[in-house]
C-alpha cells in the first residue's frame, strides 16, 4: 500500500526518520549512552581486519563504513564489489571478519562471496534485511536492518538503516579496540539518536528539490563529486538517477575530477556537489570552483554555512541541516534520492519498476 504516495519509492524515502529510528533501538542503549550488538561467540576486539562485499547500493554503504571502520576504530579494511571479490583471490587471513551488507540477504554473488569468506576461515557478519534470508542464516553475527519491506526496486530505505548500523558497527569496534574512550561514546550515541530528526529536516526540502528536477532532467550526463564519506554518496546519488531516470550519471571523488571527468564540463552537464561544512569543505569547494571556472552548472548540497560560504555562482542549492560529521552520509542521502525521483517522475519513466532492474538478483 503507497498510503498518500504516488510510488512505493517516494513512500520509502519518506519512512527514513521512522525506520532509521526503528533501527537504531536495537544498537543503542541511550540510558547508558552507549553502543550495543547482538550476542556473538567471538571477541570484536580480536578482529585484526575487516573485508567488506556488497552490490550497488549495499556496496556504497560498505564504502562510507570503510572510512568509519579506519578513522574511528583504526581498523584496516578491505572493501570489494561481491562479482570481483572471489575472483581475484583475496588474502584472507586468520583473525579476519567478513562482513557482507545486502537489504535481500539473496545477491547471488554477495551470497557466493559469504561461503568462499567462510571457507577461508573468516568469521562472518551479514547487515541484512530480510531476518530470513539466506545470508542471515549462514552468519555468525547478524546484524538486522529494521526498515520494513522495500518495495521500490532502487533501494533507500535499506541504504540509510545500514548506514545506521555500520554506524554503530564501528563505534563497538573502536571501543572494543580501545580508540573510544566513555565520552567520545557518548557523543556518538548522540549524535546518532539525532539521526531521525535530521533527516525530517532534509525531507523538508522536497518542494525545493522538485522544482529543480527541470534543471537536471534534460541533460544526457550529470556529475556527482563528494570528498571523503561523501564520495560514496556521490556514487550512490549517480547510481539512483540513472537507474530510475536512465540519465547517465557519474560519482566522482572530487579531487579526481582534475584528472580527467573535467574534460567533460560544460553547461549541459549538471555537476551536483555534496559538501557539508567540515575539514574536507575548503577542498571540495576549490574542485567545485573548478568546475564553475569552466562554465559548469552547479547544485550545491551543504548546509547554511557551507552555502553562505560558496553559493555564489551556483544554479542551485539544497540545504541540509547541520550535522556531526558521522551521520552526514544519512542525512545527505535524503536530497540525492529525491532529486533522482523528481528527475524520473519529470521524465515519467516506471519509478518503482526500472526497465531491465530487478529488486533481488539472484544470477551471478
Ligand atoms: C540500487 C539497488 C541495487 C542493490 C543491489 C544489491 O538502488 O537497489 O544496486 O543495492 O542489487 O542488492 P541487495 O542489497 O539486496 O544485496
Amino acid at each position: 500500500d503507497k498510503g498518500n504516495h504516488r510510488h512505493f519509492m517516494q513512500k520509502e524515502i519518506f519512512e527514513q526518520p521512522v525506520v532509521v529510528a526503528q533501527t537504531l533501538q536495537s544498537y543503542l542503549r541511550p540510558l547508558e549512552e552507549q553502543v550495543a550488538l547482538p550476542q556473538m561467540d567471538f571477541e570484536l576486539g580480536d578482529i585484526r581486519r575487516v573485508t567488506i562485499v556488497a552490490c550497488g547500493t549495499s556496496f556504497y554503504a560498505g564504502m562510507v563504513a570503510k572510512y568509519w571502520f579506519e578513522q574511528f576504530a583504526r581498523m584496516p579494511v578491505d572493501l570489494d564489489v561481491a562479482s570481483e571479490f572471489r575472483y581475484r583471490q583475496p588474502v584472507l587471513e586468520e583473525g579476519g571478519l567478513a562482513l557482507f551488507i545486502s537489504q535481500s540477504g539473496e545477491t547471488a554473488d554477495t551470497l557466493a562471496a559469504l561461503r568462499h569468506a567462510r571457507a577461508e576461515g573468516q568469521k562472518i557478519a551479514v547487515v541484512v534485511n530480510v531476518p530470513t534470508s539466506s545470508m542471515a542464516r549462514e552468519a555468525d553475527l547478524l546484524l538486522p536492518t529494521h526498515a520494513g519491506p522495500e518495495i521500490g526496486v532502487a533501494s533507500t530505505k535499506a541504504f540509510t538503516c545500514q548506514l545506521a548500523v555500520l554506524a554503530a558497527l564501528a563505534a563497538n569496534l573502536a571501543r572494543a579496540r580501545g580508540k573510544l574512550s566513555a565520552d567520545e561514546e557518548r557523543d556518538i550515541v548522540g549524535h546518532l539518536a539525532e539521526a531521525p530528526a535530521a533527516l525530517n529536516a532534509a525531507l523538508a526540502h522536497d518542494e525545493d528539490i522538485e522544482a529543480m528536477a527541470h534543471l537536471v532532467a534534460p541533460a544526457r550526463d550529470v556529475l556527482y563529486l563528494g570528498r571523503g564519506p561523501d564520495y560514496p554518496m556521490a556514487l550512490e546519488g549517480a547510481l539512483k538517477l540513472k537507474e530510475i531516470s536512465y540519465i547517465h550519471a557519474e560519482g566522482y571523488a572530487a579531487g579526481e575530477m582534475k584528472h580527467g571527468p573535467i574534460a567533460l564540463i560544460d553547461e549541459n552537464v549538471p555537476v551536483i556537489v555534496l559538501a557539508p561544512s567540515g575539514p574536507l569543505f575548503e577542498k571540495t569547494v576549490s574542485n567545485m570552483q573548478e568546475v564553475q571556472a569552466r562554465g559548469g552548472k552547479v547544485i550545491l548540497i551543504s548546509d547554511a554555512e557551507g552555502i553562505a560560504q560558496a553559493g555564489e555562482g551556483t544554479i542551485a542549492t539544497i540545504e541540509m541541516p547541520r550535522v556531526h560529521p558521522l551521520i552526514a552520509p544519512l542525512v545527505y542521502a535524503v536530497p540525492v534520492q529525491l532529486l533522482a525521483y523528481h528527475v524520473a517522475v519529470a521524465k515519467g519513466t516506471d519509478v518503482d519498476q526500472p526497465r531491465n532492474l530487478a529488486k533481488s538478483v539472484t544470477v551471478e
